[in-house]
């Protein structure tokens, strides 16, 4: 069994992004992130003070927008408008989940696509379906470069994405699917899911759920990327029971240092590409 190390791999990531960044700099252009927060969920600050992290560590220049839990849609809306027309930001994220009461959809629809660098905005959800695209979102774009890294080759092979959700499950589909991979999304009304897994050459399990893809759902020599980031009794576990299935699997990722990571890695890349292209590099 091979542990794909998202630590190692995302510094690469991160170093090559540091060095554009720099030269970037060097000719005059800086890069901006603005990442927007609403509200108290303990989980989401701990991303966005891990984004913000990775920022400063790389040279580009990060502004938190940190709202409180009852802020309005209009007021909302209004912060979108006032960084999208900003020239020194140039990606945008707003950190989901948003509190009930604001309107999800209409805040990423407000988001300038050329500052999307979540990469949610229909017209790049819309580019990534046609495989002509900017920006990906990171988790999937994070998988991506681990396959890369690793020299996993996805053309012809079985790959299977456990979840159906807009961040991960189908753009993970799309992307495998672009590399000709023959790809099966599966979700909770799934029929006979033990049986559509344990045909998987690649298996990507992105349910939130702890400990849930199990030794017997999984094919001898697969390769198995975990998505989960799952608390239990204050320790962090994935989707797939680790333990069990590792010695069975070609490769895994492990929860931490895993997919995690990447994710962070390729929002970078992600603003940076946006620096770029506002900026015609
Ligand atoms: N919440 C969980 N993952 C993500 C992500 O990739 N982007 C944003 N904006 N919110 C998230």
């Amino acid at each position: 069994m091979k542990l794909i190390d998202g630590k190692v791999i995302s510094g690469y990531v991160k170093d090559r992004v540091k060095e554009e960044v720099s030269a970037l700099k060097e000719q005059g252009v800086t890069t901006g992130l603005a990442v927007i927060i609403v509200g108290e969920d303990p989980a989401s600050k701990v991303y966005v003070n891990n984004k913000k992290k990775a920022c400063e560590a790389l040279g580009i220049i990060s502004e938190e927008y940190a709202l409180s839990e009852n802020t309005t849609q209009e007021e909302l809306l209004a912060l979108i408008d006032e960084l999208n027309k900003k020239p020194t930001i140039n990606g945008i994220l707003c950190q989901l989940p948003l509190p009930r009461h604001l309107d999800e959809q209409a805040v990423i629809n407000a988001i300038d696509p050329q500052k999307d660098v979540d990469a949610f905005h229909p017209q790049n959800v819309g580019k990534i379906m046609q495989g002509d695209y900017d920006f990906v979102p990171c988790t999937p774009a994070g998988i991506m470069e681990m396959l890369k890294y690793e020299n996993i080759e996805i053309e012809g092979k079985t790959c299977v994405v456990i979840g159906r959700s807009n961040i991960v499950g189908k753009p993970m589909g799309m992307l495998l699917l672009h590399k000709n991979g023959t790809v099966t999304i599966c979700h909770s009304r799934t029929k006979n899911l033990k049986e559509i897994c344990r045909g998987a050459d690649i298996l990507v399990a992105a349910v939130g759920r702890p400990n849930f893809v199990t030794a017997d759902m999984v094919k001898e020599g697969a390769v198995v990327i975990d998505v989960g980031i799952n608390r239990v009794h204050n320790k962090l576990v994935g989707d797939v029971d680790f333990e069990a299935v590792k010695d069975k699997c070609e490769a895994i990722t492990p929860v931490p240092g895993g997919v995690g990571p990447m994710t962070i890695a390729m929002l970078m890349q992600n603003t940076l590409t946006a620096a770029k292209k506002q900026n015609n590099r």
